[in-house]
C-alpha cells in the first residue's frame, strides 16, 4: 500500500514508520512492541551508561527479533566557559530562592561529547541494524565502521544546508524534523529557539536537495500527516508525541495528564533547560528565560543549573515535559493497536486522494 517503499527496504521494516527515540520515554518495551508491529522501535541512548544500555538492548533483543534503532546525540564537548556559567548562575538564583532550593552550583561538571569510542565500541559490538544520531553526526571513522560493520545510518537534519551535510557525510536516511516536534531540535549547531522551519516547508526542499530517502518528523499525529508526508515527498516518518501516550512508554503520571487534555498551544520552544533548543510545555521559567535571551552554557552543562528547579514545584511554574504540537491527536492505545491505526488511516487516506 506504501506509494514509496524505499525506506521499508533500507531498514527492512514493513511499515515506513518509526518510533522516535525518546530518551527517558522510549522503553524497551515500547521500541520492541512497536518494531513486531512492523514499524522500527527505537531507543534513546543519549545519556545511557554502558551497562544501562546493554541492559536495555538485552530486554529488546528478549522481545522482538526485527530491526530496532539505537540513538545517540552527537554533540561536541561543551567548552568550559565558567563566566557564562556565573552570569547564566545569576539568572536562575532568584528561581532557586523562590521554590526554596540550596543554592545553585557554582561550576559545571564535567562532560564529555556525546559519541566516544565507548560507545562506538559497543555498537560494533551489538550491531543493531539502525543508529541514528541528534545534533549532526560524529567524526568520519566512526560512521565508516558503523557502516562497515552493516549499520543503516540516520541523522536528522532541520535545514536543507544540514540534510546536504548529511548526504555528503554518506548517511543513508535523513530524518526532515520541523518545528512542531516535540523533544530537542536536531540543529547540528546550536540555534537561538525562535529559528526553526516548519515540517510542511521542510520536507519537500529536503527531498528536493538531497537523493536519499527522506523521513518526514515533527506534527504528524495521524493517518493524514503519515499521508501528507509522503506527499511532501517523504518516504516515511518519525512520530515521537503519539507514542508517549502508549502504556508501554516511560511516560510520567504528569505528562500523560497533560497529554490527556493537550492542545496544539501548550508548548514553547526553549534551550532554558539543556543549552539547546527543544519543544516543551510552557511554564514560567521557560518563558522568562527566553525573554532575558542569555547565552547559556554549552549543552548538556545547562542542565547542572536547571535540573534542581524540576520539580521542585508545579509544572506550571518549571518543568521539562517535552512533547509536540499535534498532542491533541495522542491516544492511550498499546503500541501494536496505535501502529495498526496509523497504518490503516493511511491506507484510507490514499484511497480517497485516488479517486
Ligand atoms: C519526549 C521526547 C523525547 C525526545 N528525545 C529524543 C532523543 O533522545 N533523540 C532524538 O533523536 N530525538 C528525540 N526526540 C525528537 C524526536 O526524534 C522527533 O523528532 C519528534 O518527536 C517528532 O515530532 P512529534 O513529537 O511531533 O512526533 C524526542 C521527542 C520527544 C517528544
Amino acid at each position: 500500500m506504501w506509494p514509496d517503499r524505499r525506506l521499508c527496504d533500507v531498514l527492512g521494516i514493513e511499515h515506513p514508520i518509526i518510533q522516535a527515540p525518546m530518551a527517558g520515554s522510549a522503553t524497551p518495551t515500547l521500541a520492541a512492541a512497536v518494531s513486531n508491529a512492523g514499524g522500527l522501535g527505537s531507543l534513546g541512548c543519549a545519556e545511557m551508561a554502558a551497562d544501562a544500555l546493554l541492559t536495555h538492548v538485552g530486554e529488546l533483543r528478549a522481545l522482538t527479533n526485527r530491526p530496532f534503532n539505537l540513538n545517540f546525540f552527537a554533540h561536541p564537548a561543551p567548552r568550559p566557559d565558567p563566566v557564562r556559567f556565573a552570569r547564566t548562575r545569576e539568572a536562575v538564583l532568584p528561581w532557586y530562592r523562590r521554590f526554596g532550593l540550596a543554592e545553585p552550583a557554582s561550576a559545571a561538571s564535567p562532560h564529555g561529547p556525546g559519541f566516544d569510542a565507548t560507545r562506538l565500541k559497543l555498537l560494533l559490538e551489538l550491531k543493531p541494524k539502525v543508529v541514528s544520531f541528534h545534533f549532526g553526526v560524529p567524526d568520519r571513522a566512526s560512521l565508516a565502521a558503523l557502516k562497515t560493520a552493516g549499520i543503516a545510518l540516520m541523522s536528522t537534519a532541520t535545514t536543507v544546508a544540514e540534510a546536504k551535510a548529511l548526504a555528503a557525510a554518506e548517511i543513508d536516511v535523513i530524518i526532515a524534523q520541523g518545528w512542531e516536534a516535540g523533544g530537542h531540535r536536531g540543529s547540528h549547531e546550536p540555534r537561538v529557539p525562535s529559528d526553526g522551519v516548519g515540517t510542511f516547508a521542510l520536507v519537500p526542499q529536503i527531498a528536493d536537495a538531497v537523493r536519499l530517502p527522506v523521513v518526514a518528523a515533527g506534527g504528524i499525529g495521524n493517518g493524514r500527516g503519515i499521508a501528507a508526508a509522503f506527499a511532501l515527498g517523504a518516504c516515511g516518518v518519525q512520530i515521537g508525541t503519539g507514542f508517549l501516550s502508549c502504556p508501554e512508554a516511560g511516560t510520567d503520571a504528569t505528562r500523560r495528564a497533560m497529554l490527556r487534555n493537550a492542545a496544539e498551544t501548550d508548548t514553547m520552544m526553549t534551550d532554558a533547560f539543556s543549552g539547546r533548543a527543544a519543544r516543551a510545555m510552557r511554564s514560567d521559567y521557560a518563558r522568562e528565560m527566553e525573554r532575558a535571551g542569555l547565552d547559556l552554557p554549552d549543552f548538556p552543562s545547562m542542565y547542572d543549573l536547571s535540573e534542581p528547579l524540576l520539580g521542585a514545584v508545579d509544572s506550571r511554574a518549571a518543568s521539562f515535559l517535552l512533547y509536540g504540537q499535534a498532542a491533541r491527536f495522542n491516544r492511550e492505545l498499546p503500541a501494536p493497536e496505535l501502529v495498526a491505526c496509523y497504518v490503516e488511516e493511511a491506507a484510507a487516506v490514499f484511497a480517497r486522494l485516488k479517486t
